[in-house]
């Protein structure tokens, strides 16, 4: 299994709703919404009340990604939200353990999607430690902050070890890229053994969604991880 989640980042915001039931339309079942703080990123994007009012509109499962500072702070406002899965990212912790995994088990024991993500400068081996209490990997595979910028390629290194460590252990990990996926990129990705692939600009910035999502999914299937 492997999944598609269009970034609402790219999405026209005067028309939200319709643009979730476009993609929604077009055959995905993520979708990816980036809340971003203006002090761990430099850009601000969404907040809580963004995750509140398009959940009723649509049955997607709810992928936030929280690039915010104190992380901690805002978990139980964006579950009560409605998100379905909520990944913080290792450098919001600045090396506090005790904190990341208090905050890795709070979101687990409250049912909700575990996700743990590395900027491009974060070297996978940091996250190793923390495999078993999540649901997904996050590889940033470009730096956060805004959509439309071009995949860094040597962030994909970090995805077959990753894989591999998974597997080696027994865990059904979910590895997941994130920034600058396309039709020419996204096999890079999976043959590297991700299997969820956020697209922001790929899919909400073309007149033909459903056949670039297709094709997305063409690609995926065409380079399986090599091992
Ligand atoms: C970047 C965000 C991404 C972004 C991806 O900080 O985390 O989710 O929206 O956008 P594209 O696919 O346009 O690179
Ligand atoms: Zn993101």
């Amino acid at each position: 299994m492997f999944y598609i989640a269009p970034s609402i980042l790219a999405a026209d915001i005067s028309r939200l709703g319709e643009e979730v039931a476009k993609v929604e339309n077009a055959g995905v079942s993520y979708l990816h919404i980036d809340i971003m703080d203006g002090n761990f990123v430099p850009n601000i994007s969404f907040g809580p009340s963004v995750v509140s009012t398009l959940r009723p509109l649509s049955k997607l499962l709810f992928d936030v990604h929280l690039m915010i500072t104190s992380p901690w702070k805002h978990i139980d406002t964006f579950i009560n939200a409605g998100a379905d899965s909520i990944t913080v990212h290792y450098e919001a912790f600045n090396g506090d353990e005790e904190m990341l995994l208090d905050v890795l088990r709070s979101i687990r024991e409250r049912k909700c999607g575990v996700g743990l993500a590395i900027s491009p400068k974060t070297s996978y081996e940091c996250i190793l430690p923390y495999l078993s209490l999540v649901d997904m990997v996050l590889v940033m595979t470009v730096e956060p902050g805004f959509g439309g910028q071009s995949l860094i390629p040597a962030t994909i290194d970090k995805v077959a070890p990753l894989r591999r460590a998974a597997l080696s252990a027994g865990l059904n990990l979910r590895i997941e890229v994130d920034g600058g996926i396309n039709e020419d990129t996204i096999w890079r990705a999976s043959a590297a053994g991700a299997d969820v692939f956020v697209a922001g600009s790929a899919i909400f910035r073309t007149q033909r969604p459903k056949a670039v999502v297709s094709t997305l999914k063409t690609k995926v299937k065409e380079h399986p991880f090599i091992g």
